[in-house]
């Protein structure tokens, strides 16, 4: 009798300490930032807690409708995150107040999806006004475009604000270009605090989705400003290639970046780099780079998609906690095109708006 009373007692005592600690996230270990980034994974749970359902719901349709979108959208993650951090900076337009990135040149006609993006946000602002920001919005939109494309999920650390600026210029100096030798690749990361793992794991991100002519073609007609192709190029891929894009025009035409399965998230792309049909200058170099480090963690992955999977999650987590913008930095946009900087000029302009000051009529 008097035992089974104190069982009962510990399962009260047990189950009291087991709804306290989800009534109140601050005393769970789950609450806890993740690393030092001020992240944590459940930051929306009592203000969004449908946040992914949301993303997840939205992107499924827009998948639907064009496979390639998921891959544009993990693009743009890296994009906004090698250039002042996760602050959804990308995805400013152009105002008098902002030039936008969007503009820089590894952008330009290449990173697509803000559409995608506006609609998801829209969603978000319906069910959860002015909680998600765009920043979260992006990371969120990325992970659920790895999911949906066959690809590992992670838990993600979340509660990223968004910055009042862009830095075109900065995303012209971080964002490392397709025809960079290795040893150039390996700064533009390290830039980020992201080392040589994170470098050929992440690159892995190119088993899904398309390039421009432009981007590889120095590869096929002048390589080495000796108007011949990069020697390192399979015979056949070379034909392939150059059959898409001949030697004047067509810069805007497409290929797959990783062609066995192109729209699923897997380790052909580093299966293909092994018989040198890596698409990019910047693919192909990770295997033919004279690197042994990088070269061997290339085979490993080709042989290996389970540790390709475990290495891309650490890493994209990784990238994913580039300086976020946390507490009272930074804002919560509305509208993700748009943030609330004013240049001190417009700001007079404002007050002086007829009748929202303090004219005497
Ligand atoms: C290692 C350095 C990298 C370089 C030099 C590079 C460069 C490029 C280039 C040139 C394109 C094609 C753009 C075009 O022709 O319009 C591209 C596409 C893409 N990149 Fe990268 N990239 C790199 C790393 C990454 C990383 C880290 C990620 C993601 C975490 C990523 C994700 C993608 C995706 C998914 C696409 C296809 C986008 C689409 O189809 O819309 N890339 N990249
Ligand atoms: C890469 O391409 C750019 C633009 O076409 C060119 O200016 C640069 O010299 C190229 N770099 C290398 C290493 O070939
Ligand atoms: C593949 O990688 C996984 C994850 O690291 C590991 O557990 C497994 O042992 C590896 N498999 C082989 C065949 O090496």
């Amino acid at each position: 009798m008097a035992s089974s009373k104190i069982i009962l007692t510990a399962i009260c005592i047990a189950s009291f300490y087991l709804s306290a600690s989800l009534a109140f996230p601050g005393h769970h270990e789950g609450a806890y930032p993740v690393g030092n980034s001020g992240l944590s994974p459940d930051y929306y749970r009592h203000t969004c807690p449908q946040a992914d359902e949301i993303v997840v719901s939205i992107l499924k349709k827009a998948i639907a409708k064009e496979q390639r979108i998921a891959a544009s959208l993990l693009r743009l993650l890296f994009h906004d995150c090698f250039v002042q951090g996760c602050d959804a900076s990308v995805l400013l337009d152009d105002t008098e107040e902002v030039v936008s990135e969007k503009n820089a040149i590894p952008n330009k006609n290449s990173i697509r999806g803000f559409e995608v993006i506006d609609e998801i946000k829209a969603a978000l602002e319906e069910a959860c006004p002015h909680r998600v920001s765009c920043a979260d919005t992006i990371a969120l939109a990325a992970r659920a475009s790895t999911v949906l494309s066959g690809g590992p999920y992670w838990e993600l650390p979340l509660g990223r604000r968004d910055s009042k600026t862009a830095n075109m210029k900065l995303a012209n100096k971080n964002l490392p270009p397709p025809n960079a030798t290795l040893h150039r690749l390996v700064k533009f990361f390290q830039r980020q605090g992201l080392d040589k793992v994170d470098l050929v794991a992440l690159s892995g991100s190119h088993t899904i989705g398309m390039a421009r002519c432009v981007s590889f073609k120095q590869r096929l007609y002048n390589q080495h400003r000796d108007n011949k192709p990069d020697i390192t190029l399979e015979k056949g891929f070379y034909y392939t290639l150059a059959s898409t894009c001949p030697r004047t025009g067509g810069d805007n035409n497409l290929r797959p970046l990783e062609f066995v399965s192109p729209s699923k998230f897997d380790n052909s792309y580093y299966k293909l780099i092994l018989e040198g049909k890596g698409l990019l200058n910047s693919d192909q170099v990770l295997w033919t780079g004279r690197d042994p480090e990088i070269a061997d963690l290339v085979r490993s992955y080709a042989e290996n998609e389970s540790l390709f999977f475990e290495h891309y999650v650490n890493s994209i987590i990784k990238m994913g906690n580039t300086s976020p913008l946390v507490g009272s930095n930074g804002e919560i946009r509305k509208n993700c095109r748009r943030s609330s900087i004013l240049t001190a000029s417009r700001k007079a302009d404002k007050m002086a708006i007829p009748g929202s000051a303090s004219k005497p009529y």
